[in-house]
């Protein structure tokens, strides 16, 4: 495969994985992902901004020989993680000149984690520069989006900024610019859900950085490069800002259909009264979509049937998922249906301690739901509203 040129000797060289079915092993790709890598070719100097994932490496190294890349000077190291730095170790056999050059957590990372020996590596500091000859490469530390060895790099004289995992998207394309497109946001929100909120402050505070730096494009490590970065920008600007949306999302696991007729009673009031509510079969959809969800959700009203006098392990996996993603979700509430007792509440609001929300009154039924629990439920819906209008 040709390399594409994005700008004056600076040419995308990474690839798509549309095989790949999910990511980290937790939440599914919708369509595959790419990993990103960009080849910068200075007068004196020739950089590899970012390598590549094990399992797509063969057909990596194929292409830099197809390319006739014969010499690489400098591999940048943006971030530790395997999808970028996996072929690190076979880089530097067929590079043997090669320097990474990486900041000193990641450093230690690639050490522990590809056995790469410390010779090959050179650290720079924050803000520092390497010049290639004609163009300098400056590098900005981002801890926090979204490993604490996380850089950008910024190709100075082309205006171009490398973003590593920060404003990417699991997204798989034959033309390498974004398209600016609704599929594009929903992959780009999806990734953020997921692997960004958690970093929600960290991302706010960046967004602001690269606003003021105003690249002309900027080429993250998965997904398209931004040729328009106000795009993905004002996106991230609204996800991580501290304004939650007028959303409840209601997750919910029903053993024998009692749950799900609470939470289908409590989300038609709600939506009655002007509030959007998503409501999330936490065993037959998609964990994504959840996660997506809780980018915006106001509240969360997690409603769980009991097994062993315990949560239902499906009820407590999503309180686990949405604990450790961190939303900005301002309240919360339980509601679940038992069969001889147990301590769903105590269970579930431990799981989501990490929450900083406001825990509305649960309402907790053992089997069907009777008169009094609708009444129980209108109230918990008055107390919604209360809050969200
Ligand atoms: Fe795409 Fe954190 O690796």
């Amino acid at each position: 495969m040709k390399f594409k040129e994005i700008k004056n000797n600076i040419f995308y060289c990474g690839l798509n994985d549309r095989e790949r079915k999910i990511f980290d092993e937790l939440i599914p790709l919708e369509q595959g992902t790419s990993y990103n890598s960009y080849l910068v070719k200075g007068s004196e100097k020739v950089a590899l901004i970012d390598t590549m994932y094990p399992p797509k490496m063969a057909e990596y190294l194929n292409n830099l020989d197809e390319n006739n890349i014969t010499k690489i000077d400098y591999i940048i190291a943006n971030h530790g993680e395997q999808d970028h730095t996996g072929a690190l170790p076979e880089l530097i056999k067929k590079y043997p000149q090669a320097v990474i050059v990486t900041n000193q957590f990641c450093k230690n990372n690639i050490m522990e984690m590809l056995l790469i020996p410390e010779s090959k590596i050179m650290v720079i500091k924050n803000n520092e520069g390497l010049s290639l000859g004609d163009k300098t490469l400056r590098f900005m530390l981002a801890p926090g989006v979204h490993w604490p060895d996380t850089m950008f790099t910024y190709i100075v004289e082309d205006n171009l900024l490398c973003t590593c995992d920060f404003l990417g998207a699991h997204y798989t394309f034959e033309d390498i610019y974004a398209d600016d497109s609704k599929d594009l946001e929903h992959a780009a929100k999806r990734y953020y859900a997921e692997i960004m909120m958690p970093f929600r402050k960290m991302c706010n505070k960046y967004v602001q950085q690269i606003k003021e730096l105003s690249p002309e494009m900027i080429l993250p490590s998965h997904g398209p490069i931004y040729k328009n970065p106000q795009f993905i920008l004002d996106l991230y600007a609204d996800w991580s800002n501290d304004d939650a949306k007028n959303l409840v999302v209601l997750p919910y696991v029903s053993m024998y259909g009692s749950v799900e007729e609470m939470i289908n009673y409590l989300s038609a009031k709600l939506e009655a009264a002007g509030i959007k509510t998503i409501k999330h079969d936490i065993v037959s959809d998609d964990l994504g979509d959840l996660a997506m969800a809780m980018v915006d959700a106001k509240t969360l009203v997690i409603g769980a049937s009991m097994v062993l006098c315990s949560p239902h392990p499906a009820a407590a996996n999503a309180a686990y998922l949405v604990n450790l993603l961190n939303p900005k979700v301002k309240y919360a509430g339980i509601i679940g249906s038992y069969g001889w007792g147990g301590d769903l509440v105590g269970k579930l609001s431990d799981i989501i301690s990490n929450l900083k929300v406001e825990m509305f009154e649960p309402v907790l039924i053992k089997g069907k739901a009777k008169p009094e629990t609708f009444q129980k439920l209108d109230e918990l819906a008055e107390a919604i509203i209360k809050k969200h209008l």
